[in-house]
């Protein structure tokens, strides 16, 4: 082999040891094998070789091609192993390392109340019924037995709604769920037993109170429903809610336009310790009572073949209780530090008490 063919194998061999990526392996190859390269413009120069030398000339720079072009294959083979040597280094993962604690979304307290209402009522065979925020006048006030003028709409602090007074009946943002027994009551025909959680707004700001709030309705219509199926479908609720089993419960006798009888319902607590239970103090919790024979009435239900009790309750006030909550208002800040503090695991099982 001539000197310039040994040159040019070594000179190859030498700048392929030099390259270290892609870019530089590919300038080698075209400098030598591309189409002015020093091999490519060798060969093209066979033709002006004397024909007496052409033979072993050609045969050289064939032996010189296919060295060069086996020099080449091997260095991209060893730089495509380095690459992914690297890369796999780089990726390298510990699957031994602890997991990184997962912060999962937490369910705020009043869904998690309104969720043990739906179990607890849910096994009782109430089915969950809903209503709009937004209420005609007729079906907050009127279908309920408070007519105009009656001293509760002003005791309520309603929020009317003055964009949608005009065209026809006046409306209020519901300051209770009980609207939506007449909504119930109109669309359904008995036997009916559903709770209605949702929102109630009153015009009403302080530490104990807020604009929006959220109560859960019950309504149960049957024939030969007594005080005493009420009595007892509240008492239970009560003690499996709270999970006291002998907790105290007391019915005082009150009013509510849309009960006759109406009354009050109060547990026992400690009132110097907050502690629910035998503590010899009462505190009132919910307001219940027989729906009212003009009510059933004024929905289309024949009061003589028909009887109701209906119940409703303040969720933030149960909740506050229940978990040792002190103030209302952080309820709707959505402070994180709160929200983690009070929040409830989504994964963990639903609260199920003995009873249910
Ligand atoms: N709607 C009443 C309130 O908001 C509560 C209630 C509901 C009382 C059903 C009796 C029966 O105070």
């Amino acid at each position: 082999m001539t000197d310039d063919l040994s040159a040019l194998i070594s000179e190859t061999e030498a700048a392929l040891a030099a390259s270290t990526d892609l870019r530089t392996w590919d300038a080698v190859r075209v400098a030598v094998m591309g189409k002015n390269g020093s091999l490519t413009n060798k060969l093209k120069e066979l033709g002006k070789v004397a024909p007496e030398e052409r033979r072993t000339r050609g045969a050289a720079l064939n032996v010189v091609k296919d060295a060069i072009t086996a020099a080449i294959e091997a260095r991209r083979a060893a730089l495509d192993a380095a690459a992914l040597d690297a890369r796999l280094a780089a990726e390298r993962m510990d699957v031994t390392l602890p997991p990184r604690p997962v912060v999962n979304g937490l369910i705020h307290p009043i869904s998690r109340t309104m969720e043990e209402m739906a179990a607890i009522f849910g096994a009782m065979g109430f089915a969950i019924a809903e209503g709009p925020d937004v209420e005609d006048d007729w079906r907050n006030f009127g279908a309920l037995n408070i007519p105009a003028h009656h001293s509760a709409r002003e005791d309520m602090d309603t929020f009317y709604v003055p964009a949608l007074e005009a065209g026809g009946r006046r409306r209020v943002m519901r300051t209770h769920t009980s609207p939506v027994q007449v909504r119930t009551m109109i669309a359904q025909e008995p036997p009916i037993r559903v709770i209605v959680p949702g929102r109630t707004y009153r015009a009403d700001h302080d530490a104990t109170h807020s604009p929006m709030f959220h109560q859960v309705e019950g309504l149960a219509i049957d024939r030969g429903l007594t005080l005493g199926h009420l009595k007892g479908c509240l008492i239970d609720f009560l003690r499996i809610f709270f999970g006291i089993s002998n907790l105290p419960v007391r019915f005082r006798s009150s009013y509510f336009p849309f009960t006759e009888p109406s009354m009050e319902v109060d547990i026992g607590w400690n009132r110097k310790t907050g502690e629910l239970g035998g503590g010899g103090d009462w505190l009132e919790i919910l307001g219940s009572g027989m729906v009212h024979p003009k009510v059933l009435a004024n929905c289309g239900i024949d009061a003589r073949e028909w009887q109701g009790f209906a119940f409703g309750m303040g969720i933030e006030r149960v909740t506050m209780l229940k978990h040792g909550i002190p103030d209302l208002r952080p309820f709707y800040e959505s402070d994180i530090r709160w929200l983690r503090h009070y929040g409830f695991n989504p994964l963990a099982a639903a609260m199920l008490h003995e009873g249910v």
